[in-house]
């Protein structure tokens, strides 16, 4: 279905919990209160909500959280709306931590490819920014879903960790911190997609120093003779460049500075059943009202798909993430999914 202003909107994000085995500085506090269980939807109202929005014209489907693979039995949520007619494409977000075990048991769902969240290489670093010392499982979890050929990407979070932790001056004369040098070389050899993403002023985000795309894509780009645009982008906001020998692509979703809204194609789904129109603000539809009034057969079907609509409708022409007084938006991002 299209929009107010004509865009398809054909991708639903769905978090399945706000629940997180981190606590990454800029997503979530340690102090955050959790949504009670009997809030956040059951795979079957799950169900429900994707079979009314393919109707409506949704074909891809993120799974995203807080950390998804935390809520119990996610692989077979992921078989369920994989086996919905009519949708093409069910992708994952993790932390990857607890990936490792459940490659298999993903892979078997049908999990059509994965976006791990990591931002630096650095042990010390991964732990002082995540919470936890983890880092080696997280590699280990990209290196078990490489080995069975599952698509993945990396997402990191710009944001300068050398300023934050008061770490003089940058990395030897790149201009370009440790922690993004090494996500780079990550591309080199492996098939993966290194993606940095504009930190949004969201939550816990508005409290650190983003490095905005404008200024760190020239200086990437004058580091790596050779590197450029790359002309397919596949379907999401991602601008890709290639770098000469390297296997994967470098990714940047300019979030804040790139005005890629004429483009948006998505619809959120928060853990309680809320239909968020746009990360920036707090519009959208209570779909979980819909779900828990007991209705059932067609008329439910219609009121769900009713939901949908108004919140495809609801949708604004752009965000207004550089003027932080028209955020309305009050979630931290463990409870959006991104
Ligand atoms: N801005 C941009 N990305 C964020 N994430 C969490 N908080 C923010 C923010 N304020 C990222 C996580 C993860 C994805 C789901 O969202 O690092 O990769
Ligand atoms: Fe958890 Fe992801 Fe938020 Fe980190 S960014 S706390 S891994 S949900």
């Amino acid at each position: 279905m299209k929009d107010r202003f004509g865009r398809e909107i054909d991708y639903l994000r769905i978090s399945v919990t706000d629940r997180c085995n981190l606590r990454c500085l800029y997503c979530m506090p340690e102090d955050i209160e959790t949504v009670p269980m009997k809030e956040i939807l059951t795979f079957e109202e799950i169900i429900d909500v994707v079979k009314c929005a393919v109707k409506l014209g949704i074909s891809r489907i993120k799974i995203t959280g807080g950390e998804p693979l935390v809520r119990r039995n996610v692989c077979h949520l992921i078989r369920m709306i994989k086996d919905i007619p009519g949708i093409s494409q069910v992708t994952l977000t993790t932390n990857g931590l607890l990936l490792e075990e459940m490659i298999r048991e993903l892979a078997g769902a049908g999990t059509d490819s994965i976006n791990i969240s990591l931002d630096t290489l650095d042990r010390d670093r991964y732990r002082c920014i995540t919470g936890y010392d983890k880092l080696e499982a997280v590699q280990k979890g990209l290196e078990s879903a490489i080995d069975l050929a599952i698509p993945v990407k990396i997402n990191a979070v710009s944001v300068n960790w050398d300023r934050y932790f008061k770490v003089p001056g940058p990395e030897g004369d790149t201009g370009i911190s440790k922690d993004i040098m090494d996500l780079i070389g990550l591309c080199e050899k492996k098939p993966v997609d290194v993606r940095f993403i504009e930190l949004m002023p969201i939550g816990a985000g508005k409290d650190y120093p983003g490095i905005p795309h404008d200024l760190m894509i020239p200086m990437i780009q004058d580091h790596f003779a050779g590197m450029e645009k790359d002309s397919h982008h596949g379907n999401g906001p991602a601008v890709y460049y290639r770098i000469p020998g390297y296997t994967g692509r470098i990714g940047f979703i300019s979030a804040v500075h790139g005005k890629f809204c004429d483009k948006c194609n998505r619809l959120r789904l928060t853990s309680r059943g809320y239909l968020k129109s746009c990360l920036c603000y707090d519009t959208g539809y209570d779909l979980k009202h819909v779900l828990r009034d007991g209705s059932s057969g067609s008329q439910r079907e219609e009121r769900i798909i009713d939901g949908l609509e108004k919140s495809i409708l609801s949708k604004p022409d752009s965000h207004s993430f550089s003027q932080e007084e028209k955020i309305t938006e009050k979630l931290t991002m463990s409870a959006i999914g991104g």
